[in-house]
């Protein structure tokens, strides 16, 4: 029988799971992960490949549910919550740009990021035209502010499909930026973009960690991580092997051990 629940003590954690796990037929992909990603940081989630990273973070962005454990999200329960139920909670997961956004301009990518439902309904314009006149007059504003902020302004009339993979990058962040959030997770923001893109990348991040927004991500570009992460989570084998700031992580033998199994 289960214990009645002891209140826990306030934290700073924006984002805390407890004892995680997802298997897929007989692999065990997350197997009892506990982490928690504290308010204002730039939290880093590294591993050797195969180590559930990204299963992890699908299990947060709620793509599928976990087999147990739970998601805190601002100290609420959001385990069974469906994603666009977290992403109006403010927690944020970027995509890759599809096939079909490639075709419209960056300004148009940004500014149906942020349309709601009932912007999107074809009688909204009927109902209420002045309402949805004055919305989209507002989100246009918006997304011309963030894609000043992100430094694509001057393409914004470009199509999507131009832009270079560190663009689509800060395009994709500008779509994320647009919700509104209190947590934006990133998997692999450097993977397959150039180093000074990268440079551009990290600045961004930064500055919107300094500016108040907590950022959680996964990167295998340990350069980054050294430079970006504020703290960070070490996965092995579904569960998190141990934490700390990256100079504490890298000097743990059992981390490097994680690592060199992988290429044994
Ligand atoms: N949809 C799926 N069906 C079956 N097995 C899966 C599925 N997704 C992940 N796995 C398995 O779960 C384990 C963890 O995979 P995951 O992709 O989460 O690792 P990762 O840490 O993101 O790896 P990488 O660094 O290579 O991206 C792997 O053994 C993988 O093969
Ligand atoms: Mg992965």
């Amino acid at each position: 029988m289960a214990l009645p629940q002891q209140p826990s003590p306030p934290t700073d954690d924006v984002l805390s799971v407890e004892d995680l796990s997802k298997r897929f037929g007989g692999v065990s992909a997350v197997a009892g992960c506990s982490l928690s990603i504290q308010r204002g940081t730039i939290t880093a989630i590294i591993g050797p490949n195969g180590a559930g990273k990204s299963t992890l973070m699908n299990l947060i962005g709620g793509l599928f549910p976990p087999d147990s454990g739970r998601i805190l999200f601002a100290g609420r329960d959001i385990t069974a919550l469906p994603p666009h139920r977290r992403a109006e909670l403010g927690l944020i997961r970027t995509f890759q740009i599809s096939r079909e956004l490639a075709q419209l301009t960056v300004f148009e990518n940004v500014v149906l990021a942020g349309q709601t439902d009932a912007l999107e309904s074809p009688f909204a314009a009927f109902l209420r035209p002045r309402q949805v006149r004055r919305e989209e007059r507002q989100l246009g504003l918006r997304a011309r502010a963030l894609l000043e902020r992100v430094g694509l302004f001057r393409l914004a009339d470009e199509p999507a499909a131009s832009l270079s993979g560190g663009q689509k990058k800060l395009l994709e962040l500008a779509r994320a930026l647009m919700l509104d959030p209190q947590l934006i997770l990133l998997d692999e923001p450097a993977a397959g973009v150039s180093p000074p893109m990268v440079r551009e990348l990290a600045r961004t991040i930064r500055d919107l960690r300094d500016e108040g927004l907590t950022i959680g991500l996964i990167e295998h570009d340990m350069e980054l991580v050294a430079d970006l992460a504020d703290r960070v989570h070490v996965l092995a084998e579904g569960s998190n092997l141990t934490s700390g700031s990256f100079r504490e992580v890298t000097s743990d033998s059992r981390v490097v051990e994680a690592y060199l199994g992988i290429v044994a």
